[in-house]
């Protein structure tokens, strides 16, 4: 898979990074430790070299997957595959707790490196702005961490354009992430913003939370902590009847090239000339390497104008 150069940093990564939120099982379907171990295989055997994950996906577990997959992929792995993990946001007693707390960080940082059983984050992304607890504390921390070499670049995720120029001020930021699919367009003014400062930018939700791959017909019940229920707002009305609408432009699309939805989703996403890598969570090594062929071919001009303008027209 080629790759892009992240941002000003020295990282090369594929435009494909794979989130493992799902992976860490809180929150989204279970699937068998075997299933996850296999879906974080088939994601680097796909040749994507970027991770994405947090402690705060299911308390650490998550990493520990990662951490075990590459451990099982053998020697050298881990120098081939560059992780991003995330601070100042904990998963307690079922409940995401934000702190952007100075031993927070410290801490959950030195938990990550043991969950990802490496000495070294490539990228460590402050989670979500705490509007509490001073900038100087938070990325004071992400600054000392820096220096020790416990992480080589600092990230913010969640951030808005007032929030991330902030923590310029008082960190070398080099990354931004925040949700962008052709379902949520709300961070686009700080996406560009970031891209013109050369900050490496990667998208979240990359699939609507699953919403644009077809694979959700009819509106179903889920738990109150079901990110589908909690999190990603379009599995409801109004949105879900909007998404449909849409679903049927990609389908146009999608037929006349024979491929999968999912596909579409991800190239609308990667293709934007804002956006570094777009990351997409699964568990399943068949969706991994399904979506993965959409690194085979492109949209054209064309049909990224035939899909911006029905999200204008639908959504
Ligand atoms: N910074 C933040 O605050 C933040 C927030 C959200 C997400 N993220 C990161 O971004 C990553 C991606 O976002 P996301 O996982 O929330 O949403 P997403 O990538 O938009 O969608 C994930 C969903 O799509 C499903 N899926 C993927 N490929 C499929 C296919 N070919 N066919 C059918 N279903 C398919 C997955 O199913 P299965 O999992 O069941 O296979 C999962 O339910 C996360 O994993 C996480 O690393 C960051």
């Amino acid at each position: 898979m080629d790759k892009v150069r992240f941002g000003k940093t020295e990282m090369m990564v594929t435009p494909m990074t794979f989130g493992t939120w799902g992976i860490g099982g809180a929150g989204w379907d279970a699937n068998s430790d075997e299933t996850r171990l296999d879906a974080i295989a088939a994601a680097v055997e796909c040749g994507i070299n970027f991770i994405d994950t947090a402690p705060a996906y299911n308390a650490g577990k998550a990493e520990r997957y990662i951490g075990k997959a590459l451990d099982d992929l053998g020697h050298g792995w881990r120098e081939k595959v560059l992780i991003a993990t995330k601070c100042a946001n904990a998963f307690i007693d079922g409940q995401y707790v934000r702190s952007g707390k100075a031993d927070l960080i410290l801490r959950q940082c030195d938990e990550s490196l043991q969950n990802l059983r490496t000495d070294h984050i490539d990228l460590l992304i402050v989670h979500w702005p705490d509007p509490v607890v001073p900038y100087e504390e938070t990325f004071g921390a992400l600054n000392r961490l820096k220096e020790e070499g416990a992480i080589r670049h600092i990230g913010v995720s969640n951030f808005n354009l007032e929030q991330l120029k902030h923590a310029m001020e008082v960190a070398d930021v080099e990354a931004l992430q925040v949700q962008f699919s052709m379902v949520d367009m709300d961070n686009l003014e700080v996406m560009q913003w970031a891209h013109e400062q050369d900050l490496g930018v990667m998208t979240y939700g990359s699939l609507g939370g699953g919403i644009l791959t077809g694979r959700y017909r009819t509106i179903e019940k889920y738990e109150a902590m079901d990110s589908r229920n909690r999190f990603y707002p379009y599995f409801k009305e109004p949105m879900f009847s909007k998404v449909m609408k849409l679903l049927d432009v990609m389908q146009t699309i999608a037929d006349a090239r024979g491929v999968q939805l999912a596909e579409i989703a991800m190239n609308w996403s990667r293709q934007k000339p804002f956006v570094d890598t777009s990351i997409f969570g699964a568990q399943k090594r068949s969706r991994i390497e399904s979506n993965a062929k959409c690194m085979d071919w492109e949209l054209t001009a064309e049909e990224m104008l035939t899909l911006d303008e029905a999200i204008a027209k639908i959504l």
